[in-house]
C-alpha cells in the first residue's frame, strides 16, 4: 500500500519535479509518484515511507547504543558515523532492490553475515511471508542487539546462530533445515565454501541466491566458477549492476547438488584451488 507523507514539490514541467521531504536529498520525481494535492503526494517507494525509516532508525539506535563503529552493510558505508537517523545510501539502492527481487515469493532466507541486521531488515520488511535465519561470528558487539531488535520488530520470523559459517551451515544440514533463498555476505575468502554448503540446504531443487560484492576480483572468480560448475544459474532479470560499478551483487538460482558431486567439489576446492581456477580456462569447458 502506498504511504503518504508531506513533501515540498517544485515542478519543473508536467513530468518532472524536485521533491524535498526534509529527510533525504532532493530527488527528481519518479513516474510512480502521483500528485494528489498541493505539496502532498502518494509515495510508492518503501524507502521513503515513515514507517520503514522509523524501523530502520530503531535498528540503528540499537547498534549505536553499543558505542561501536558500524561496518559496511547494504544501507550504510563502512564506518559511516552519521548513520543514526540518515536514510540509506542511494548508491547501494540497487543492491537492496536486487535482494528484494530475489526474496519475492520466497519463505525462508538464510543469510551468512548479518552484521548490524540491515540486509535482514530490508528483506523482512519487503516480504511479510519471509522468515529469516542469520549466521554471524559476532566479531562486532552490535550483532546480537541488532538481532534482538529484529526479533521485536518481526515477531516469530527471526532466528540466529552465532558462529563460523563453516561450522554452522553443515550443522543446519545435519538438522535437516532447509531454505529457499540465500544471501552470502560473510567472509569473502569463504564464499565458495559457503555457496557449496548452502547447496545442501535447499528446499527442493533450487533456491534464489544473492552473492554480495561481485565487483571484487576474488568474489567475481567465485561467482564465475560457481556458474561454470553448474552450481548457479545467473538471473538475467536481476543483473549485477553496470560493469565497473563499486556496489555489485550477483543474483541467481542456486541448484541442489547430489552428495557425491558436493563431496567432489569440496575436495577439489580444499586440496587444489588452482585446479578449480584453471578449469574455467579449459577449451570446451562449461
Ligand atoms: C559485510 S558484513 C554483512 C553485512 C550485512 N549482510 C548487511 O548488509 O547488513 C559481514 C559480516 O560477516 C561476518 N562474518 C565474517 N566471517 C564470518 C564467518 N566465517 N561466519 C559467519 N559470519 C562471518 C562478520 O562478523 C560481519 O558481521
Amino acid at each position: 500500500m502506498p504511504t503518504e507523507k508531506r513533501v515540498t514539490v517544485t515542478a519543473i514541467d508536467e513530468h518532472i519535479a524536485i521533491i524535498t521531504d526534509g529527510i533525504g536529498p532532493p530527488q527528481l520525481q519518479w513516474p510512480e509518484l502521483r500528485a494528489t494535492g498541493r505539496g502532498h503526494i502518494a509515495v510508492d517507494d518503501v524507502e521513503r515511507s515513515d514507517d520503514w525509516l522509523q524501523g530502520l532508525w530503531r535498528l540503528n539506535a540499537a547498534i549505536s547504543a553499543t558505542g561501536q563503529p558500524l561496518y559496511g552493510n547494504l544501507c550504510y558505508d563502512d564506518l559511516q558515523d552519521d548513520y543514526l537517523t540518515r536514510p540509506p545510501n542511494p548508491a547501494t539502492r540497487p543492491k537492496r532492490d536486487r535482494l528484494r527481487a530475489a526474496i519475492a515469493g520466497r519463505t525462508r532466507l538464510l543469510e551468512v553475515g548479518v552484521n548490524g541486521g540491515h540486509s535482514a531488515y530490508v528483506a523482512l520488511s519487503a516480504n511479510p511471508n519471509l522468515s529469516f535465519y542469520g549466521v554471524d561470528i559476532c566479531e562486532h558487539p552490535y550483532v546480537r542487539p541488532a538481532i534482538e531488535l529484529l526479533k521485536e520488530q518481526f515477531p516469530g520470523r527471526v532466528s540466529f546462530s552465532a558462529g563460523n559459517s563453516l561450522r554452522i551451515l553443515p550443522d543446519l544440514a545435519k538438522s535437516a533445515e532447509t531454505f529457499d533463498a540465500f544471501h552470502i555476505d560473510g567472509a569473502k575468502h569463504l564464499y565458495f565454501k559457503d555457496i557449496l554448503n548452502c547447496a545442501l540446504l535447499i528446499d527442493g531443487d533450487s533456491g534464489s541466491l544473492i552473492v554480495d560484492d561481485t565487483q571484487l576480483r576474488s568474489v567475481a572468480w567465485v561467482w564465475r566458477t560457481s556458474i561454470r560448475y553448474g552450481l548457479i544459474r545467473p538471473d538475467p532479470e536481476n543483473p549485477p549492476g553496470p560493469a565497473g560499478a563499486n556496489d555489485q551483487s550477483g543474483s541467481g538460482i542456486l541448484r541442489a547438488l547430489p552428495q557425491w558431486k558436493w563431496r567432489l567439489m569440496t575436495r577439489i576446492h580444499a586440496n587444489f584451488p588452482p585446479l578449480v581456477a584453471r578449469a574455467r580456462n579449459r577449451p570446451g569447458s562449461k
